[in-house]
């Protein structure tokens, strides 16, 4: 490989090479699949350090061109951002939805996407799950060999080391934190919880993104919260409906997810969060910040809206369950000014504390830069999945369908005409071996419009693929059958299927 470089220039070499291997990749001189030239070799060709090819390749592919593959070196990914259509095309119709009565629907769905994944065969776009770490076993003995903290018991905020490290990452993020800001949780769905019960009493209006969470509106409806759904459009939630309905039924709280949206994987700019805190602010109302798939971003985000808290109105709640392992169930919440000591309380009176094995782990991961590592990875692989996920859209899904363009996080949201029959397609697409989660669980009493929420980030490319090709194919059967000769008597059987 031939690499012109300027050794005068003031921009540093590593880029000059970066760059113009970027270029080779544009101009298809260099294709998908191709194997870079090893360290070793262009380091001798160019006559450089091999520290230096190996930052180049590193930016490469923190750009997500290129990816590193065990033992054999650096391949041009199989699809580079430019391949794929990376405008989207949401533009749902601006409902708000306040519902009668709740939908009571989290258990059932949580319990059969649990049951979906140990079902052999089934391509899963269901899941919210990263992809494993691949040093658990190392990282876990290592992390237990300090035995002596784990015979006691710990303080209920959770064990100072960790949250020294989870302080110094959120600084990283521009929040200005400290550990004593900070509690550890079993998993972020027990932050929520403790806030949530904290903030509102029952029958206390709830503003929530629709579609949000259904996790946190099964909290919310539990604890017999009001709700208010106010649509998002592709900026966020819609600001102007937000402040009408903050001035008409004044709210205790607002549940947003700002960063990688879960379902539809919109991230909000700087400007709607300003914007946002602001409405707070002016109508006391507090904010409950949830950046579950915070590290999982291609590109930069904004510093999240607790960042621009200045007066102790927004809970911030994270969690290692999207970007390390569910299971270890350790999340944590970031509350500054008077309420921390309440808080710590319940959590106390909850469960006592977080398991001290479990913030050992996570712990361990942070120390050694495991955990930086990893989330690279899967950064990594998870553009090259979403990439795939689109254009198999692309190819396969009717005109008809609208959907977000992710810039990171696990999923994606394809929002469909309202006479789409979603359940059904659900049930078909289970029939021949394709999990999706239906839309309807997002949206306060499942009142929204049909759409399928989709996640990259397990099934492998050839799975996307297939998977992506079988749900365009129902889509597009449900669509001709509509057009030419749906009776409400075949709708009707349709949507018992
Ligand atoms: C937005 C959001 N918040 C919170 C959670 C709860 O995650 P955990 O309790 O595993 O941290 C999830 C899980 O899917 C989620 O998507």
């Amino acid at each position: 490989m031939k690499i012109f470089l300027d050794r005068q220039s003031p921009k540093p070499i590593y880029l000059q090479i970066r760059d113009r291997i970027s270029r080779l990749i544009k101009s298809g001189a260099l294709q998908s699949g191709d194997r870079l030239p090893s360290i070793r070799s262009l380091a001798e060709n160019l006559r450089v350090n091999k520290l230096t090819i190996i930052e180049a390749y590193s930016v490469l592919e923190g750009d997500g061109v290129v990816c590193a593959r065990q033992g054999a070196g650096y391949f041009v990914n199989s699809l580079n951002t430019s391949s794929a259509n990376l405008k989207s095309t949401f533009a749902p119709a601006q409902n708000v939805i306040i519902p009668e009565q709740s939908g009571a629907s989290f258990f059932e769905v949580h319990m059969s996407a649990v049951q979906a994944q140990t079902q052999k065969g089934m391509i899963n776009f269901s899941g919210g799950l990263p992809r494993p770490p691949k040093d658990m076993a190392l990282i876990g003995r290592r992390a237990l060999t300090n035995v002596d903290t784990l015979f006691a018991y710990e303080v209920p905020q959770g064990v100072v080391t960790l949250r020294k490290q989870i302080a110094q990452m959120l600084v990283f993020q521009g929040l200005e934190v400290t550990s004593e800001d900070l509690i550890v949780t079993n998993g972020s769905e027990q932050a929520l919880s403790l806030a949530m019960h904290y903030y509102v009493q029952p029958g206390d209006w709830v503003i929530v993104e629709a579609p949000t969470y259904h996790g946190a509106i099964a909290i919310l409806e539990n604890l017999g919260a009001r709700i208010i759904g106010i649509p998002m459009n592709a900026e966020g939630i819609n600001l102007e409906l937000l402040k009408q309905y903050l001035d008409s039924h004044r709210p205790k709280l607002i549940y947003t997810i700002s960063t990688l949206h879960n379902p539809t994987g919109i991230t909000t700019t700087q400007a709607h969060r300003q914007e946002l805190l602001t409405l707070a602010a002016k109508y006391e109302c507090h904010i409950l910040e949830d950046n579950a798939y915070e590290g999982l971003n291609f590109e930069p985000v904004p510093a999240p809206i607790k960042a621009l808290d200045r007066e102790d109105l927004v809970t911030y709640v994270g969690t290692f369950s999207k970007t390390l392992i569910p299971g270890l169930r350790v999340g944590y919440m970031v509350v500054t000014g008077k309420h921390i000591r309440a808080l710590i309380e319940r959590k106390l009176l909850q469960d006592i504390q977080t398991s001290s094995v479990s913030q050992a782990i996570v712990s361990e991961y942070l120390a050694s830069g495991h955990y930086r590592r990893h989330r690279k990875r899967l950064q990594t692989e998870n553009l090259i999945s979403r990439n795939v996920m689109l254009q198999a859209i692309e190819r396969y899904f009717p005109e008809s369908a609208r959907w977000t363009v992710p810039q990171g996080g696990l999923f994606l949201w394809v929002q469909l005409p309202d006479n789409v029959p979603i359940e059904a397609i659900r049930y078909q697409a289970m029939a021949e071996n394709v999990l999706f989660a239906s839309g309807s669980v997002f949206f306060p009493n499942k009142q929204g419009y049909p759409a399928m929420r989709l996640s990259f980030s397990n099934p492998s490319e050839s799975e996307i693929d297939l998977g992506i090709s079988i749900l365009g194919k129902l889509l597009k059967n449900y669509s001709s059958s509509h057009l030419h000769t749906a009776s409400g008597k075949e709708m009707a059987l349709l949507c018992n299927f």
